[in-house]
């Protein structure tokens, strides 16, 4: 991973920004996930996914809005629906954890939950349909299948290099913030499949190293 880019030139979360694009109103669909939002840190890291996801937006507008927000809000809500222990213990601490069964289960659920709430709000089954595909193997398959897709799993990835993600990953796979910096350059970084989230990230993780001292500690 270079560092060509940094927080002073990319407009991004670490600096203070939002997306710029305007787009519908989701507190309804919000309101309807909340209740799935309470484990795994999700109601931190959904929201802040969406910002990351709508930052792409900004860079893709050949992509269906919709589709991506409405993904990367629910892509993790299936936790909910796992045994809590075990996401720690399968879904984190092995050595292939992307490919546990536990993370396959969470993305079931979470298609399942998408085709629960999303017809009560109005949304289509066109609509629904292409946001559990995208749902459906984001942490388990290696390929994505469309521009929504992608920005999806680059919006997902993308808070790890922020100081929030990055702490709770810390924490979760029981780790030193600088052995995560360091898989963040060497494993995730590479997995980035737009220029733009390669921009937002480089700015983010230098800014991240800065503030948390990984050059020292
Ligand atoms: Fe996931
Ligand atoms: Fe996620």
């Amino acid at each position: 991973m270079e560092y060509e880019y940094s927080i002073q030139d990319v407009p991004t979360i670490g600096n203070g920004h939002l997306a710029k694009g305007r787009w519908e109103n989701l507190d309804a669909l919000w309101r309807a996930a909340e209740p799935f939002t309470r484990v795994r840190a999700n109601d931190v890291h959904l929201p802040l996914s969406l910002h990351y996801a709508e930052l792409l937006l900004d860079e893709h507008p050949e992509a269906d809005a919709l589709v991506t927000r409405i993904a990367i809000l629910l892509h993790d809500t299936g936790w909910a629906r796992v045994d809590e222990e075990k996401i720690m213990s399968e879904g984190f601490q092995v050595d292939d954890w992307q490919k546990s069964d536990i993370r396959v289960q969470h993305e079931i659920e979470g298609c399942n939950i998408a085709r629960e709430i999303l017809p009560g709000l109005g949304y289509d089954d066109v609509l629904i349909g292409k946001v559990t595909a995208i749902i459906d193997g984001h942490d388990t398959r290696a390929e994505h299948y469309s521009i929504e897709d992608a920005l999806v799993r680059d919006a997902d990835r993308l808070w790890r290099f922020a100081p929030t993600g990055l702490a709770f990953s810390a924490l979760w796979f029981n780790q030193t913030p600088n052995q995560i910096r360091k898989k963040l350059e060497s494993d995730i970084y590479p997995q980035l499949v737009t220029e733009a989230a390669r921009r937002i990230a480089q700015a983010e993780l230098s800014f991240t190293i800065t503030l948390l001292q990984l050059d020292v500690l």
